[in-house]
């Protein structure tokens, strides 16, 4: 039996248990499994994994994508790119980390902008662990964009410089919201910008995808924005994750 994962502290509902044991049933993959490791400290890594024979991938969840690092023999580009793993393929006893966000986030964008848009450039909320998988995959699409936070910083816009300055949001025409600002059950909650200087040129990409409309989304919606919530990317990223598995 072909043994996978997921690791991380504490795991209640899984998305990715669900949506691979579907994965399992609904294509007849017979000799797989997948399951959930609570893991309260990466310092039990090490032993979780010499226990488990099978085990042939890891995904790596909250609060361990960074501390995973020293544990593993190799970080393919993607996880260097980001700094984090959120996928470790298991194999030969040699443990690869790699990071399917980036994968999930720059495929999705690539769908969803149209090609006559790609010469915009970006507004990224937030900068934690999804904002760097973003920012990489940004980078690589040659999209330029600015970070901001509610910490202004040498690098970083706060949400008070960018009301101060109505000119930014004209010029960047891709938001991202990163932050986990409106994920249910906090439904009322959006990222705080002037959302009516937004116009039918403006794409917003929530990488939140509960509900499957946020305030963020709707506030950009009624400006006539075009909006996408981050379940796509949620999804393309677990398939990535089994390729990888199956490379
Ligand atoms: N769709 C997908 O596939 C996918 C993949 C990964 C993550 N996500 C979602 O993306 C979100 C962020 O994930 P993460 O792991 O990066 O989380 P995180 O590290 O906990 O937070 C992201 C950043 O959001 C900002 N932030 C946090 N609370 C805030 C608040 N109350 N108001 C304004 N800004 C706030 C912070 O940046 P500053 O301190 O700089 O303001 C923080 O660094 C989560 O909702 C997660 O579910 C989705």
């Amino acid at each position: 039996m072909r043994l996978f994962g997921l690791i991380g502290y504490p795991l209640g509902h899984s998305f990715s248990k669900k949506y691979f044991s579907e994965k399992f049933n609904r294509e007849d993959i017979a000799d797989a499994r997948y399951e959930l490791f609570e893991l309260p400290e990466i310092a039990g890594f090490k032993s979780l994994v010499d226990c488990l024979p099978e085990l042939e991938g890891l995904n790596v969840t909250i609060p361990h994508k960074q501390a995973v690092i020293p544990y593993l023999d190799v970080l393919e580009e993607s996880a260097k790119k980001v700094g984090a793993v959120n996928v470790i393929r298991l194999q030969n006893g040699r443990l690869t980390g790699y990071n399917s966000d980036y994968f999930g986030f720059k495929r999705s964008l690539e769908q969803w902008l149209p090609k006559s848009r790609r010469e915009l450039q970006a507004l990224v909320l937030g900068t934690g662990g999804a904002s760097k998988a973003v920012s990489a995959a940004l980078k690589d699409l040659n999209i330029p964009f600015q970070l901001v936070s509610r910490t202004a910083g040498p690098q970083l816009l706060s949400y008070q410089a960018l009301k101060a300055q109505p000119e930014l949001l004209k010029e960047h025409q891709l938001i991202i919201n990163t932050t986990p600002l409106g994920t249910a059950p906090h439904t009322e909650e959006a990222p705080p910008l002037d959302y009516q200087l937004l116009t039918h040129q403006h794409f917003l990409y929530d990488l939140v995808y509960n509900p499957a409309k946020t305030r963020f989304m709707q506030l950009g919606e009624a400006q006539g924005a075009q909006v996408k919530n981050g379940l796509e990317m949620l999804q393309l990223q677990a398939e990535k994750a089994w390729e990888i598995w199956n490379s």
